[in-house]
This record gives C-alpha cells, structure tokens and sequence, in this order.
C-alpha cells in the first residue's frame, strides 16, 4: 500500500515514523510513506501558501491552487484522495477496515483556519477524526495511519485484533494479568480455570455487559441474538 501525506510540516512525522508497528509495516514493504512538503508548490517570490479568508474573519486559508498542484504532482487514477477535516464524516473502525484495504492513499492535512472549500469537492472524501479541533490534520493523519498499519497481515499477531473493541460493534471484555491478587482485588477465577469453552462465554457476556453499562449508544445498535439475551440475563 502506498500512502502519501501532504502538509505544511514534514517534520512532525519524524519520530511518528518511528513508531514499532507503523515502523515494522514500512520495513516489511507493506506500506511505502511519503511525507510531502505542501511549501514546495508555492508559486511566485513570497511562496505563500495561505492568505487571508474572503469576506473577512480570523485567521489564514491554504490556497486552493498551491494544494491543488501539491495533489496533482501526487496522485494518479488509482489513487484515493482524503482531506482531513472535522466536517468529513467520522473515522470509525469499518472505515479503518476498509482504508487498510486501499491501494494507494493520498491525505491532505489542513492548518491554520483550514483549507478553500474548493478543494474539498476535489477529494474522493472528508475524515474527522471526531468532533472536536485540532490545530492541524497531521495528528489526524497520524491516528489514521496508526489504525490502518495495525491492519496489515502479518504484523500484528493472527486473530489479535478480532475481539478488540469496535470490531464486532461491542467493547472488548476485561483484560488482567498477573499478580492475580492487588491489594484484595482479585482476577475472577474462571480465568484461572483452563476451561476455554467457559472462558470464552465469560469473556463474551462481559464484552455485552461493559458495552451496555460504558456505550448505550453502541449496544442498542448491536443485534442482540436470543441466546446473547440469555447470557447477559445469567446471574
Ligand atoms: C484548526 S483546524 C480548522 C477548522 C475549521 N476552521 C473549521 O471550523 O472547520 C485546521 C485543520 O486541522 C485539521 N483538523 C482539525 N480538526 C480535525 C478533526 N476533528 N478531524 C480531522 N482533521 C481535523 C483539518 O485538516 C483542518 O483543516
């Protein structure tokens, strides 16, 4: 897969590059990143990149011309382009899902007060990262590619990833580990046991119970099957 990044500050993603998983993807070849210098496509002696927004306000807008010719010199027929912005529809983990897929990937990261709004009926699509601000899309980018790069075959271990939260529309169940008594409080024993059948429905009517107590809004979404109901009703 091959991902390239378009921002005003290149350098943010030097130690981000260096993250084990998203390092070990780049190493393996599963993922080619370019960090692209969206200055470089600025015109003229000042070289700007942003001016001040039309009608008044605040603040500075990146230039639809300078972005435009930065994505141009990137992308190709094939290439899937993303405009990181809080008024795209939000990053989920089926989305997630569906990027790691992807063949070529091109994101722009905004600044300042953000992007012209022509160029965002120039992209394949707008991801918020959720609803909030941050001051540029690099972070935003960043947690993407981090989600996607977990993704890859190989790279993290089979099976890992399928009862981690938000993959099946439920949290995932808790998890512990040694020592098995902190200060009285103590790691329930079917986890002890050796029976995995038993484990397994343990861990099951937990993931159920924490996704109705911690996110409502998911689990009446969940389709909860009869036998499910049955689970979460045992004492
Ligand atoms: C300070 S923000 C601009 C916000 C813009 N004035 C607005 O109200 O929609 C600058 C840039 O950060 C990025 N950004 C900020 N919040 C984001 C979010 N929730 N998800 C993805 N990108 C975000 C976008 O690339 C945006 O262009």
């Amino acid at each position: 897969m091959k991902i390239t990044i378009l921002t005003m500050f290149p350098s943010l993603f030097e130690s981000f590059l260096l993250s084990p998983v998203l390092k070990r993807t780049i190493d393996r070849g599963y993922i080619t990143l370019d960090i692209v210098d969206i200055k470089d496509y600025a015109n003229g002696s000042f070289r700007h990149i942003d001016d001040s927004p039309c009608g008044g306000g605040p603040g500075m807008i990146l230039k639809v011309d300078v972005v435009m010719r930065a994505l141009e010199s990137v992308k190709n027929s094939s290439s899937h382009t993303v405009l990181l912005s809080p008024k795209g529809k939000t990053l989920d983990q089926k989305r997630v899902r569906e990027l790691s897929q992807m063949e070529d990937l091109v994101f722009i990261c905004g600044h300042y007060e953000g992007v012209d709004a022509r160029v965002e009926k120039r992209v394949d699509e707008m991801l918020s990262i959720g609803d909030y601000i941050t001051t540029g899309g690099e972070v935003a980018v960043m947690v993407i590619i981090d989600a996607i790069s977990r993704l890859q075959k190989g790279i993290i271990r089979e099976g890992a990833t399928e009862d981690e939260s938000h993959e099946n529309g439920l949290l995932e169940y808790p998890q512990y580990t040694k020592p098995i008594d902190y200060n009285g409080d103590k790691v329930p024993e079917i986890l002890l046991s050796g029976n995995h059948g038993a484990i397994e429905r343990y861990r099951h009517r937990e993931a159920l119970l924490l996704t109705k107590e911690l996110r409502p809004d998911m689990f009446a979404r969940y389709n909860l099957s009869e036998e499910e109901r049955q689970l979460i009703e045992e004492t």
